[in-house]
Parts: structure tokens; C-alpha cells; sequence
């Protein structure tokens, strides 16, 4: 009677997530135990970044250039592993000056790299021809840049003069180059956004630039954020005080309740421009109205489940395998320990138990969060 209950129970909390995956949460409710190795890897190469925007959720200084994971490592690690793809994320991956002797390392391995997300600043010719062919040869499937709004927007949110022209020229230079081998640009690039408080009347500006840049997709991100008080009782649940190890922007960027109208009348111009101009336009972690008018609001508190520990792992520039995307709890390090013995270990188990029995307070506002 007891496990028909369980079952029921588990049913209904992850019925948006697919049979395979499902089952194998299942199989880990006791135990935390994660099924052998991740099945996605994003890899953060640097937190190093040429700019500093006002939204940013990382830690930049956290972790310095000389503590950074060397090609070597990577490829002592990744050696070791047998995997189908990888994602790249920064920081700003274009600042190492080793990035294309990573991404042919991968390339020779057979790896993919399912996405590698940037700036767009640091794009030059020899960069933009190189990256056309990894993509040519699919061995990069997409590459997002990110726009938050149109020059002026853009700017101040990127706290740069330079950033919107710069961003625009690499992304036009990358364009130009996968044309010229023949790619079609519709399936491998899209546009990223962040909605905050800065860009709240003007983020349909987005939809423009995609235009102008002829882009056929772009997604908006809401803003991650948190209040200290959920940063605190998130703490509090995972034992440990030191509120440095979530990576998250304060609640201060964010959108305030009776600003929400606004937020909703720029959504809906967005959503028509898009709507006119040919582009496919998404959100995550929402897009209804219903759960957009909410997510802002200081008691939001959505249902919802997260299995992104289960399946994903990150692994930080200085090897530091931290729980998930915004706890940066060390799990363990790939600088001392293997990954697979890092990936079921005492700390990962308990912290996946815990995230099964009701998500961290933190949670609420993370791209990995399934809301149902
Ligand atoms: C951390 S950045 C790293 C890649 C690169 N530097 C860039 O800006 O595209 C990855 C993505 O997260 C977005 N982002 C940054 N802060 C965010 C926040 N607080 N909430 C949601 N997305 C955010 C960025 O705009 C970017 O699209
Ligand atoms: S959003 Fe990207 S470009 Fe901006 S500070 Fe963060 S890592 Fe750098
Ligand atoms: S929803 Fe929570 S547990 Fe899942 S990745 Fe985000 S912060 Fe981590």
C-alpha cells in the first residue's frame, strides 16, 4: 500500500520529464545514487570575461587565470571518458588563448560540443572562419550570442561602450563566414537574452537585433536571482552558512511587482514582433503569462521538481565539481579524484536525496527547474 503511494506520488512529481529519465530518478529515490556517469557536461573554462555586466550571476574572481584547468588536464581527464558531447561556458571562453587547441582536442576525441555560449566581443575573422568549420564538420552543433538589448540598452547593461558594436561585428563576422561554407545559420545559432530590470521596457529590442542580424531564433532567460532570505534558509538546509558558494545576482536587478504590467505589455510586443518578423521566440524557465506574472513576485513559489543533479554535471575552471549550476558546493575536485567516483560519492548522494524530498529555496528561479 505504502509503495503504491510512493509511486503515485513520484508519478505526478515528474510526469514532465521523460519515461527514460523518469525511470532512472526512480531508481535513485533511496539512495541519491546517481546512474554511472552524467549524461551532459558543461564545462566552465574560465571565469575570466573582458566585461562585467550589471545581471551577471558568477563569481568572476573566484577563480584566477593561473588556477585554471591547462589543456593538459582536460585532456587527462576527458581521456578517461567516454562521451558522446559537451557544452562551453565561461566566463568568457575567448579569453583563454588556448580555446581552439581545447575545441580541436575534443573535435580529434569525436566529442560534440553541443553549445558553447559568449559574448560575441572577442570575435574576430581568424576566430569566426575557425569556428565555421568545427560547426561545418559538426563538431559544434550551436553557438549562442548574447544580446540584451539594442546599442544603448545593450551597453549600459554590459557596462562597456564598446560591447553592443563589438558584439554585433563578431556575430555579423561569424554569420558571413558559415555562409560562405554553406551553412544554414537557422539551425546553429541563436540569440540569448536576460529580462531584468534594466532592459524591463525595452527587451523586445532583442527581437530587432535577431532580425537585423538575420537570426532565426532566440530564447529569453529570465533574470536568476534570489533574495538573501532564500539564499539563507537555502544555506541553512544544506548545512553550510557561507553564502559565497551560490552563484546568483541579487534580488536588487530584478523586477519589481508593480513593474510587472510593464514587463507583461513589453512580453507581449515582443512576442508580436517576433510573431511578424518570422523569428521563434522562447523563454525559459517560463513562458506563460500566468507563471511570468508570478516569477517576479517576492513570494513566488513555484512546484516543481529538479533532476539536473541526476543527469548533469559542471565542472568549474579550477576542476571543482560543484552539486549543480547555482550551488557551487564542492562535490569533489577532477584535479584529485576521477569523475566517476566524484559523481557517486557520500556528499552527491545526500545532496540528491535532499533536493528529492523538495527543492532548495534557491531553486526557484533556476533554468533547471521543471515547473509544473
Ligand atoms: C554567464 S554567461 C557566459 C557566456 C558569455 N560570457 C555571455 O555573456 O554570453 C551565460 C549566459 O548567462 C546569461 N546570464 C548572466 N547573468 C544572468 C542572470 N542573472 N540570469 C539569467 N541569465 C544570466 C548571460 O547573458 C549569458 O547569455
Ligand atoms: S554575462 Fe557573460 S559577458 Fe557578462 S559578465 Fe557574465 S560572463 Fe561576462
Ligand atoms: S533547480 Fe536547484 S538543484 Fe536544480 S540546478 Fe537549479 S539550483 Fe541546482
Amino acid at each position: 500500500m505504502f509503495l503504491f503511494y510512493l509511486l503515485k506520488r513520484l508519478r505526478s512529481k515528474l510526469h514532465n520529464i521523460n519515461v527514460k529519465r523518469k525511470l532512472k530518478v526512480i531508481y535513485s529515490w533511496g539512495t541519491g545514487r546517481a546512474f554511472q556517469l552524467p549524461e551532459e557536461i558543461c564545462i566552465e573554462l574560465t571565469r575570466r570575461c573582458n566585461l562585467r555586466c550589471s545581471m551577471c550571476y558568477q563569481q568572476h574572481n573566484q577563480i584566477r587565470a593561473e588556477d585554471e584547468l591547462s589543456l593538459e588536464e582536460i585532456k587527462s581527464t576527458f581521456n578517461k571518458l567516454k562521451l558522446k558531447t559537451v557544452s562551453l561556458i565561461g566566463g568568457e571562453i575567448f579569453i583563454r588563448k588556448d580555446i581552439f587547441d581545447i575545441l580541436d582536442y575534443f573535435a580529434a576525441k569525436g566529442v560534440i560540443i553541443q553549445n558553447l555560449t559568449t559574448n560575441g566581443t572577442l570575435i574576430d575573422e581568424e576566430k569566426a572562419k575557425r569556428l565555421s568549420y568545427f560547426i561545418k564538420r559538426k563538431t559544434i552543433r550551436n553557438i549562442s550570442i548574447s544580446f540584451d538589448g539594442k546599442k544603448e540598452t545593450h551597453d549600459i547593461i554590459r557596462n562597456s561602450k564598446e560591447a553592443f558594436k563589438r558584439a554585433f561585428n563578431g556575430a555579423e563576422r561569424l554569420l558571413t563566414s558559415l555562409k560562405t561554407l554553406g551553412i544554414n545559420t537557422d539551425k546553429c545559432m541563436h540569440i540569448n537574452s536576460v529580462i531584468s530590470k534594466l532592459n524591463i521596457k525595452r527587451f523586445d529590442e532583442c527581437i530587432d537585433v535577431t532580425k537585423e542580424l538575420g537570426i532565426k531564433n532566440i530564447v529569453f532567460n529570465h533574470l536568476i536571482y534570489n533574495t538573501v532570505e532564500d539564499l539563507n534558509r537555502s544555506a541553512k538546509m544544506v548545512g553550510n552558512p557561507e553564502l559565497g558558494l551560490f552563484d546568483t545576482c541579487s534580488e536588487k536587478q530584478s523586477i519589481q511587482s508593480e513593474e510587472i504590467p510593464v514587463l507583461l505589455s513589453t512580453w507581449q510586443k515582443a512576442l508580436i514582433k517576433a510573431d511578424e518578423l518570422g523569428i521563434n521566440m522562447y523563454a525559459r524557465p517560463v513562458s506563460n503569462l500566468e507563471h511570468i506574472k508570478n516569477y517576479y513576485r517576492p513570494d513566488y513559489n513555484p512546484s516543481g521538481v529538479c533532476i539536473y543533479p541526476f543527469f548533469s554535471c559542471r565542472i568549474n575552471s579550477d576542476g571543482t565539481v560543484p552539486f549543480c549550476l547555482l550551488m557551487q558546493h564542492k562535490m569533489g575536485n577532477i584535479r584529485t579524484d576521477s569523475l566517476s567516483s566524484i559523481w557517486n560519492n557520500t556528499k552527491f548522494e545526500n545532496m540528491r536525496k535532499k533536493l528529492l524530498s523538495g527543492i532548495y529555496p534557491i531553486c526557484k528561479r533556476c533554468c533547471k527547474l521543471v515547473t509544473y
